[in-house]
């Protein structure tokens, strides 16, 4: 393996202002970071990731300040939420600037531009002297890394450095929110839930995109976000299915739930907690994706809250075997 692993942010800093790609921690997920100004730098994210050059990557900045780097104008509506929820797991999409080279925006228009809710990256990207392109630091359409193992996992031969800042705190990406006519649209669903959003913005909405490639929102495909093991979704306990005979079942679930049969039982928060269900949900996937397991089956979770985001990743994950299951 040729990455190295550090917790020293102006090792950090160095290796992004000489084009490098580093992984960052943030309270969401990790990302993986170039310098968002370097179009080469960006490249080598879009060659260590395997990932499609139509899927735009989100801008992350040091400080609020700099905003002006990166767009040109911004909406009253999103001048509220950026405000209200930064530094925080909130991706707003605004047009770009004209410095920012149309390889992170895949040629739109617009930006995706998030302050992150982190010391030491935030320091990292004021060291680096500019704001940084990342996207989340996992292979195209793999799980998504909160810990610096996870990123190790899947790009350890690809990438440089990894900046070890321990466990995300939050566990699902931003929530990402693009603005129409003054109105305030939820594209895909985070860290953030819609009721905080709609505080600030009242009439915001959630919209729901299922199309197989949209240049406007790439991270809903169809199918992302998956483990290598086969995974299926249940709506409820009571319709958890019996594991096939001489296979071995894990088991997802919120609360702990009776599951006879099944091999491996992972329970996200004993007391029902979406806070910490979603802090731990990428890293249990791991676990059971590391499992030997011939399946996984996940419980729906409420669809309310962070419930929201973790249903439409688990919507993903399993979208490749939904799509090929007998009804
Ligand atoms: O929490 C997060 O958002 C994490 C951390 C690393 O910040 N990042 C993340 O990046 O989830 P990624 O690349 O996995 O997802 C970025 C999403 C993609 O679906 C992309 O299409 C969308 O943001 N996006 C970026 N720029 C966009 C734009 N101009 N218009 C619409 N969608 C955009
Ligand atoms: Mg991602």
């Amino acid at each position: 393996m040729r990455c190295q692993i550090t917790r020293d942010p102006d090792l950090a800093a160095e290796f992004l202002r000489d084009g490098k790609v580093v992984a960052l921690p943030t309270e969401t997920v990790y990302g993986l970071a170039g310098v968002a100004t370097n179009p080469e730098a960006v490249a080598r994210i879009f060659a260590a990731k395997q990932r499609p050059e139509f899927d735009p990557l989100i801008v992350h900045l040091a400080d609020f300040d700099d905003l002006p780097l990166v767009a040109a104008c911004c909406p009253p509506e999103a001048q509220r939420l950026m405000e209200r929820f930064w530094p925080g797991p909130l991706t707003v999409i605004l047009p770009r600037q004209s410095t920012i080279p149309g390889i992170v925006t895949s040629g739109l228009p617009t930006v995706g531009v998030r302050l992150p809710n982190h010391g030491l990256t935030r320091d990292v990207i004021r060291r680096a002297g500019a704001p940084v392109a990342a996207p989340s630091a996992n292979l195209f359409g793999r799980l998504s890394p909160t810990r610096p193992e996870h990123v190790l996992n899947q790009l350890g031969d690809v990438i440089d450095l990894v900046l070890d800042g321990g466990p995300c705190t939050i566990g699902v990406e931003s929530t990402i929110v693009q603005f129409e006519n003054e109105a305030a649209i939820v594209v895909r669903p985070g860290g953030l839930p819609l009721e905080d959003i709609r505080q600030i913005c009242p009439n915001a909405i959630r919209r729901v995109s299922t199309e197989s490639i949209t240049p406007s929102a790439p991270g809903l495909l169809p199918s992302h976000y998956a483990p290598r093991t086969p995974i299926q979704t249940c709506k409820a306990v009571a319709d958890i299915p019996l594991p096939a005979s001489g296979e071995r079942w894990g088991l997802l679930s919120l609360t702990s739930v009776e599951s006879p049969g099944y091999q491996q039982m992972e329970v996200l928060s004993a007391r029902g907690d979406l806070i910490e269900a979603t802090a731990r949900f990428f890293e249990t996937l791991h676990q059971l994706d590391h499992g030997q397991l011939d399946r996984i089956v996940a419980v729906k979770f409420p669809d309310v809250g962070l419930g929201v985001a973790l249903n439409d990743r688990l919507m993903r994950a399993a979208a490749a075997f939904d799509a090929h299951a007998t009804p």
